[in-house]
């Protein structure tokens, strides 16, 4: 089952490129459209002052000392050529003397001093643009001053601002248009070993739990280890079972054909006492494939504890643990006349899972209460020193010949003809649970050279 897509990365890298070169793109027009303006207003106005020049030039004094003035027309010709611009002028003498031109054009009042004024206007409805020139001109005697002023309407300005900004804005819009392309194609692209991945993923049987060698961009490469360590979990978590069902069927194939045998037999039975008999053979065949559960159930659970990731550990009084399970099998132990006893004194921690350890032990001293004969002594130890805790079950029965001490430690393996049930994974299993725990085994002669010695040294909790 997978979740719906929150979202797609396609989408959401066009949206955030989108939106920035939007902003930026915006930001750029306002810019553009301040500058466009600027740069109109500079070369027309250079235009206005020009015509106010060439009409200023042709002010001059009548013999009645008023100001007259001949306008060249061709002074306004050069400002109307831009567009459906329309001109407008006026001349003025001494303040408050009117001389030519439209009266009522608005101008510049306030020169500040300068000689040429520029300013933005209405007249008659219209945005104008007008130029103010400040002069004055000489009767020879004194100087009359005046001031000539040439405004426009803003059309072609206008239009020329328009022209600019529309410009910009497309090439604005196209060169998102290319980015968003472009970013399409590169996510695309770069998607592409994702998809890959995916359709190598697809086409695997459900059995080929291998690490994923696809080579991918280094953005997804934790991914791939991620999925990678899962598998491996996996597989070793199938192996497991597995090897369960497979252990399973096979061992308890015995019991289950004697469980049948002997109800079979009980059925047949003619006598109260042959009923008996069989069913108590059957019964201990069920016992007996009771333990064989058990014992592959435990070799199931280590197999998946190894594969898992590690659990911190308890630390634990291995004294208080063997004591508790000597004690358990004392009475079982008296019956064959066998003497169980411990030695050790004072704590001994360790790191590990209590029930494991508790399986161990229980592992080793069954072994020696099946193997070791009646009447036997049975001496299970904690030695402690700085750098290992020992665990040791030491028996005075036949012990098992150092050529055999290797091969008795695999799984299934069993030593020689025996009587007592079980199914070769005890000590295996002894083996394995010390191994999870930094712990090792070893098998030796008992004291005197006789017997076994079975000694599992671990790490002190101290030590860790
Ligand atoms: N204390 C012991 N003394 C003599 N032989 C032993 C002892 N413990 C184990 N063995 C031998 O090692 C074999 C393997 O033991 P184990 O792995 O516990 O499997 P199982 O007990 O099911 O046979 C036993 O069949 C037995 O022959
Ligand atoms: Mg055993």
């Amino acid at each position: 089952m997978t979740r719906p897509a929150v979202y797609s990365l396609r989408r959401r890298l066009l949206g955030w490129l989108l939106i920035s070169t939007a902003v930026i793109g915006v930001l750029a027009l306002i810019d553009t459209y301040r500058e466009a303006v600027k740069t109109a207003d500079i070369v027309s106005d250079r235009v206005l002052a020009g015509s106010a020049l060439a009409i200023a030039e042709r002010v001059v004094v009548a013999e009645d000392g008023t100001l007259e003035v001949d306008i060249p027309y061709v002074a306004l010709e050069m400002l109307t050529s831009a567009a459906q611009d329309r001109v407008f002028y006026r001349v003025d003498g001494p303040p408050g003397q009117f001389i030519t031109g439209y009266q009522t054009l608005p101008s510049v009042s306030d020169m500040k001093g300068q000689s040429t004024a520029y300013g933005d206007a209405s007249f008659r409805g219209e945005q104008i643009r007008l130029a103010v020139l400040s002069r004055s001109a000489s009767t020879g005697i004194n100087s009359v001053p005046f001031t000539v002023t040439v405004a426009e309407t803003t059309i072609a300005r206008r239009q020329l601002t328009q022209a600019i900004l529309l410009r910009s804005a497309l090439r604005l819009a196209l060169m998102i248009l290319g980015a968003a392309v472009i970013v399409w194609i590169a996510v695309t692209v770069s998607l592409r070993p994702l998809y890959r991945l995916a359709d190598a993923i697809a086409e695997r049987s459900p059995n080929d739990l291998h690490p994923i060698e696809q080579s991918v961009p280094s953005e997804i490469q934790g991914l791939v280890e991620t999925v990678n360590s899962f598998m491996v979990r996996l597989q070793s978590a199938l192996d497991a079972l597995r090897h369960f069902s497979g252990n399973a069927s096979h061992q308890l194939r015995t019991p289950l054909a004697i469980i049948r045998t002997q109800l079979a037999l009980s059925a047949r039975a003619t006598t109260l006492e042959e009923a008996h008999i069989a069913a108590r053979k059957g019964d201990e065949a069920v016992a007996h494939a009771e333990r064989i559960l058990t014992q592959l159930l435990l070799m199931a659970k280590i197999d998946a504890a190894g594969s898992s990731a590690p659990q911190p550990l308890a630390r634990i009084d291995l004294t208080a643990l063997a004591q508790g399970i000597i004690a358990d099998h004392v009475p079982r132990a008296a019956e064959m006349g066998i003497d169980l006893g411990f030695e050790g004194e004072g704590e001994a921690f360790i790191r590990a899972e209590p029930l494991l350890i508790g399986e161990l032990l229980r592992n080793l001293i069954e072994n020696a209460i099946s193997y070791a004969g009646k009447q036997a002594e049975i001496t299970a130890r904690i030695v402690s020193s700085p750098d290992v805790t020992r665990l040791e079950v030491e028996d005075n029965g036949p012990g098992i010949p150092p050529g055999r001490r290797h091969m008795v430690r695999q799984r299934f393996a069993r030593g020689g003809e025996t009587q007592a049930p079980g199914m070769g994974l005890g000590l295996p299993i002894v083996e394995e649970i010390a191994g999870l725990f930094g712990g090792t085994l070893s098998l030796s002669d008992g004291a005197d050279g006789r017997g076994l010695k079975v000694t599992v040294g671990f790490p002190p909790a101290e030590a860790f």
